[in-house]
């Protein structure tokens, strides 16, 4: 998560070329389908969906819905590079750093649409849809691992 692209939307700098590419392939994905992708979740009451809707030999792209106060696990990503993109809505990103076998907060920060992000696989984090809805656009080199998930951090 802390790898992006210099753009307007993060302002973070590209260290990693391999997770460049991979953003701009979710980009370059996406692009090109917005309006059936944005008219395509089916969004559920008790927790967000998630829709593979591409996948190759280099990566699977996941096609997440979020009502609102639905959020993910405190997760990592099982070191599979990530590229995030928001298509609609907003959500709050908790970030958290493992100490021992707990987790501790050590940010949070709001992404809306349009907003990109990347990450090598071992961030740490909590996502939670704060709008009404959101639609959030997902790819995983080469493919979706399922992640360590951490308890709630004591008080
Ligand atoms: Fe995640």
């Amino acid at each position: 998560m802390l790898h992006s692209s210099p753009t307007p939307s993060t302002g973070r700098v590209v260290r990693d070329a391999r997770l460049d590419a991979l953003l701009d392939r979710l980009h370059a994905y996406a692009a090109p389908r917005l309006g059936r992708l944005i008219a395509q979740p089916r969004f559920e009451a008790g927790a967000y969906t998630r829709l593979l809707v591409d996948r190759d030999v280099h990566r699977e792209v996941w096609l997440l819905a979020w009502s609102a106060g639905q959020a993910s696990t405190i997760h990592d990503h099982a070191q599979q590079p990530t590229a995030t993109l928001v298509l609609r809505g907003q959500l709050e990103e908790e970030a958290f750093v493992q100490v021992g076998a707990t987790v501790r907060a050590v940010g949070r920060r709001t992404r809306g649409a349009g907003d990109a992000d990347v990450d090598d696989g071992h961030a740490i984090h909590r996502v939670t849809c704060t709008s009404a809805q959101a639609i959030t656009l997902h790819a995983f080199a080469p493919c979706y691992v399922a992640g360590m998930v951490f308890a709630e951090p004591r008080p």
